[in-house]
């Protein structure tokens, strides 16, 4: 069947679902070479398949959803790059916001705010405070975000509340780590795909993704459809998960 023909899959066509789905959008760079265009048309091209990934998610009523959007070392590419980023984070929230929070979506920015432009900041916050009162999908944007970088606030946090008396070290459990993460309150990834056929995990959800399933398809971002990130869901259906555990 042509691609464009094939129906999307619904919530009954899965025997099981993933609880959290964490996405590495990667290959936007190579797609716009690839098309011979500026980086940047990449990376919008990137923010389009996201807006459908996201609506997907949300009609198959999977329970969260993380996107890496900017990485702590995304402040190393050319300053056109990062503007270019930048730019696409306001376009983003200024033409979903409506739609996101009617649909019950909550939205949480993972990462440090603080180093981010006050334009940039100002909107995210606002996303934020708008979807608060949600129900619906958590979706998770991480900008700014490192995974050692979040441990390491944890351990902050953590060493913060002994020295005030407010916690015993040895009643720290992972569960406790569980709730100082920006995930807190969130079940941990079950799935996570990387596009762009790179098998790495780049500083992503570290402790959150101790036990997923990892998946790599070949496909660049912009090219990643809503039957590309079906497939992936049913491959995670077919998967066994052992959780250490030896299964007979
Ligand atoms: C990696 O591709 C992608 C990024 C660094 C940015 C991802 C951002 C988006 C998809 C859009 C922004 C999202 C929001 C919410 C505004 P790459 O450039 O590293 O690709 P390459 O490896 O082919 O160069």
């Amino acid at each position: 069947m042509a691609e464009a023909n094939k129906s999307t899959r619904t919530r009954d066509d899965f025997e099981r679902l993933p609880r959290h789905v964490a996405i590495i959008m990667d290959g936007n760079g190579r797609w716009a070479k690839k098309h011979k265009l500026a980086v940047a048309r990449g990376h919008r091209q990137g923010t389009e398949t996201l807006r459908e990934i996201i609506r997907h998610t949300d009609d198959l009523g999977i329970e969260a959803l993380s996107v890496y959007a900017f990485s702590t070392e995304n402040w190393n590419r050319s300053p056109e790059e990062v503007a270019a980023l930048m730019q696409l984070i306001l376009d983003f929230f200024a033409s979903e916001i409506d739609e996101l929070e009617r649909k019950n979506v909550r939205i949480l920015i993972l990462g440090d705010k603080s180093r981010l432009p006050e334009k940039q900041r100002e909107t995210i916050i606002e996303a934020e405070r708008r979807t608060a009162g949600n129900t619906g999908l958590h979706l998770n944007i991480a900008l700014n975000y490192g995974g050692r970088d979040e441990l390491v606030r944890c351990a902050r946090e953590l060493a913060e509340m002994v020295k005030a008396g407010e916690l015993q070290a040895e009643d720290i459990n992972e569960q406790t780590i569980s709730d100082h993460l920006y995930t807190r309150g969130q079940p941990d990834v079950d799935l996570l795909i990387r596009t762009s056929g790179e098998m790495r995990l780049s500083n992503f959800l570290l402790y959150q993704c101790a036990y997923a399933e990892f998946l790599f398809p070949e496909v660049l971002w912009p090219d990643f459809t809503v039957h590309d990130y079906d497939d992936a869901l049913l491959a995670f259906g077919g998967r066994e998960r052992r959780f250490g555990k030896r299964l007979s």
